[in-house]
C-alpha cells in the first residue's frame, strides 16, 4: 500500500461521484454544439417549465411513456421538494424506509408531513412492518429507493416490490419511486421498477448527477398527465422557467454516443472500489453483516452494540477517518420496539469517490475504533 494513504484523511462522507469520472472533454463539445446550433436561440430564451422537449421525448421513449407524463427540473431533489408541496397536506405521514435518504427525509419534514421509517431488511422494507403502519395510518406517499439503496445498498427483491405495489393499490396511496443509481449496476440484472408492476399507483424520479454530472442539475419526474402538469405549474412559479442549455446538452451527450461510453468508464472505474470496500469489511470487520449490492453509490454497516464506545464520529475523526452522522438517515419510528438511536451505530460508506488503497485504509481504521 502507499505509505501517504496512511497518514491522509479519508473522507467516507458525501456520496459524491469520483472527479476523474466528471466528463468535462465531452461537455464542452456537447455545450458547445448547442450553442452554435440550430437551437441556440431557443435555449437561449424562456422555456415551458416542463422541461426541454427533446429531452422530454427521449426519456419519453426509453421509458415507453409520452411527454407529457415528464417532468425534468433542476435535479431529483428539487422536483421531490416540489412534488411534497403538491401532495403533503397538513397532519399528513410520509413513509420511508428506514434508514432512508437524508436529504428526502428532510424535505418530506419541511413540507409538513411525520416522516415514519419502516425498517429495511437485506432485501427491502419489512411488509409485515408496513402493513401495521397501514393500517394505523395511510400516508400521502412512500418513499422508496429499490436499486442500491442511499444510505443502505439495499435493493428491493422481486417479491417485495411485488408486495408494495399491491398494498399501494389495496390502500390507494403513492409509492415515490426514487432510481438515481439503477442504471449503476457493475453485476447482475436488474429487477423491474416499481412503474413496471403498476404505473397508476407509481411516481418516478431519477436524474443525470450520478451518470454524467451533479452540477448539470438536471433531474426528472415520470407520473400521470395531471400530475406532471400541477408539478410543471408550480415549477413555473418557483424558478419560472427551465435551465434549457443544460437539458439540451444532456440530450447531445445523448445523440453523440457518449452516454453509454461514459456509463461504461464509470461502471469500469467503480465495481473495483466496490469490491475493495466488500473485501475490506470482510477482512477487518468480519462478523459485521452487510447488504453486498451489485452497484450503486453505498454499503453500510450497523456495528454491534457493544462495540461503540463513546462518541464514533469524534473518535474517527481523531484518527483522520470522516464519516456522516448516521442518525440523519433514522426517521420517526414506526413502533415504539425500535431500538432508540439505532443510528448512531448505523455507518454509510460511500465508495466511489474513493480508491481501493483508500478504502482499505478506512475501514482497517474503522475496525481499530470498535475492536
Ligand atoms: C437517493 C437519492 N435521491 C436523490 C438525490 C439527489 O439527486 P439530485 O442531484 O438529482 O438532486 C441523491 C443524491 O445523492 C440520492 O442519493
Amino acid at each position: 500500500m502507499p505509505a501517504q494513504v496512511s497518514s491522509e484523511r479519508i473522507l467516507f462522507t458525501r456520496g459524491v461521484p469520483a472527479v476523474e469520472a466528471l466528463p468535462n472533454k465531452l461537455l464542452s463539445e456537447c455545450f458547445q454544439a448547442v450553442l452554435e446550433g440550430p437551437e441556440a436561440k431557443t435555449v437561449l430564451q424562456y422555456g415551458h417549465n416542463s422541461g426541454y422537449l427533446p429531452l422530454r421525448q427521449l426519456l419519453g421513449e426509453q421509458y415507453g411513456v409520452a411527454p407529457e407524463q415528464i417532468v425534468v427540473g433542476n435535479g431529483s431533489l428539487h422536483l421531490q421538494d416540489l412534488l411534497s408541496a403538491l401532495l403533503i397536506k397538513a397532519g399528513d405521514v410520509v413513509f420511508v424506509e428506514q434508514p432512508s435518504y437524508d436529504r428526502a427525509i428532510k424535505t418530506f419534514r419541511r413540507r409538513g408531513a411525520k416522516v415514519i421509517g419502516i425498517p429495511l431488511e437485506q432485501d427491502g422494507v419489512n411488509i409485515a412492518a408496513l402493513e401495521q403502519a397501514l393500517a394505523r395510518q395511510v400516508p400521502a406517499f412512500m418513499y422508496i429507493v429499490p436499486d442500491f439503496q442511499n444510505p443502505a445498498g439495499v435493493t428491493t427483491s422481486l417479491e417485495k416490490r411485488q408486495a408494495l405495489v399491491d398494498l399501494a393499490e389495496r390502500y390507494k396511496f403513492w409509492l415515490l419511486e426514487d432510481i438515481p443509481y439503477r442504471t449503476l449496476r457493475y453485476s447482475g440484472n436488474s429487477l423491474p421498477m416499481l412503474r413496471e408492476l403498476n404505473a397508476n399507483r407509481v411516481l418516478t424520479v431519477s436524474s443525470y448527477s450520478k451518470l454524467i454530472s451533479p452540477a448539470l442539475r438536471v433531474g426528472y419526474l415520470i407520473g400521470p398527465v395531471e400530475i406532471a402538469k400541477k408539478l410543471a405549474s408550480l415549477e413555473e412559479e418557483t424558478i419560472l422557467a427551465p435551465v434549457l442549455p443544460t437539458e439540451a446538452a444532456v440530450v447531445e451527450f445523448h445523440k453523440r454516443g457518449y452516454f453509454e461510453q461514459n456509463l461504461n468508464n464509470l461502471k469500469q472505474l467503480y465495481a473495483p472500489r466496490l469490491q475493495a470496500l466488500i473485501a475490506a469489511l470482510k477482512t477487518h470487520l468480519p462478523d459485521v453483516p452487510f447488504a453486498e449490492p451489485e452497484g450503486g453509490f453505498f454499503v453500510s454497516i450497523t456495528l454491534p452494540k457493544e462495540a461503540v464506545k463513546g462518541n464514533l464520529l469524534e473518535r474517527a475523526r481523531q484518527t483522520g477517518l470522516i464519516l456522516t452522522d448516521g442518525r440523519d438517515f433514522f426517521a420517526d419510528p414506526f413502533s415504539d420496539d425500535e431500538e432508540p438511536d439505532l443510528g448512531t451505530r448505523f455507518v454509510r460508506l460511500p465508495f466511489c469517490a474513493l480508491t481501493p488503497e483508500q478504502i482499505n485504509e478506512g475501514v482497517k481504521r474503522l475496525a481499530a475504533l470498535v475492536r
